[in-house]
């Protein structure tokens, strides 16, 4: 089980630092693999506070050339550097906002798994996908550009369910992660308006791996109750 609390643009490298330090003496199970995902800046306290621990830093994303003229973008190579663990790649927000396409988002994780680091690749359809019933074939589409690595994690996470408060349910999300699981043989993530009180049915689910969390990963309490509620 995998719980990785996505941060978005949150929390500087003061806040980072208080928050992680927080989260090392919090009583995590040992049978739950935690991640935090701080913005950029925020990594180096992130991973300065949680040294020595199994709790992993990811970035929010990472770019597929070791360097080179790419304003604004930040290596695999870099992160590593920095000591961090892993990277999120293809979030939600990164397609809608940022011109992220299925092809950047298969470049950026072959890099990241190439440099070895963890990869938490996210996929999902729109409310519209839904509706229109292209539900499985985004997923297919999404997940197919992708090649399976022993460090490959996938976070299913429809857009619709995302910062809404809307969540899938269970069976939804069991047979999202059906359709994932038939392409790549990965653990899959759900994501998507992930809180203390639905965390565990979700998690309850066959094929339901871990979570992906977006607002209740931003406070220790409701983070570190969502790690608890598996158990
Ligand atoms: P949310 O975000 O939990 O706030 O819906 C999830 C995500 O975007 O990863």
């Amino acid at each position: 089980m995998l719980i990785a609390g996505n941060w978005k643009m949150f929390k500087g490298p003061a806040e980072a630092g208080a928050f992680c330090r927080e989260l090392r003496d919090a009583d995590l199970p040992d049978d739950v693999d935690v991640v935090v995902c701080p913005p950029y800046v925020s990594l180096a306290a992130a991973a300065q506070a949680l040294a020595g621990t199994e709790i992993g830093v990811f970035a929010q994303s990472c770019h597929w050339d070791r360097e080179g003229a790419f304003t604004g973008e930040i290596s695999a190579a870099m992160l590593k550097e920095l000591g961090v663990y892993g990277s999120l790649v293809g979030h939600s927000e990164r397609r809608l906002y940022f011109g992220e396409t299925d092809e950047t988002v298969a470049r950026r994780s072959a890099a990241a798994l190439a440099e070895g680091l963890h990869v938490i690749a996210c996929v999902g359809e729109s409310e519209q996908e839904r509706d229109a019933g292209e539900t499985d074939a985004v997923l297919r589409r999404q997940v197919s550009v992708l090649e399976s690595d022993e460090n490959l994690v996938i976070a299913y996470e429809p857009v619709w369910a995302i910062g809404t408060g809307r969540t899938a349910t269970p069976e939804m999300a069991r047979q999202a992660h059906e359709t994932i699981k038939e392409i790549l043989d990965v653990p899959v993530l759900y994501g998507g308006s992930v809180k203390p009180d639905n965390a565990a049915e979700l998690l309850a689910q066959p094929g339901v791996d871990g979570a992906l969390v977006g607002g209740a990963a931003l406070t220790v309490d409701s983070f570190v109750a969502i790690c608890r509620s598996p158990s």
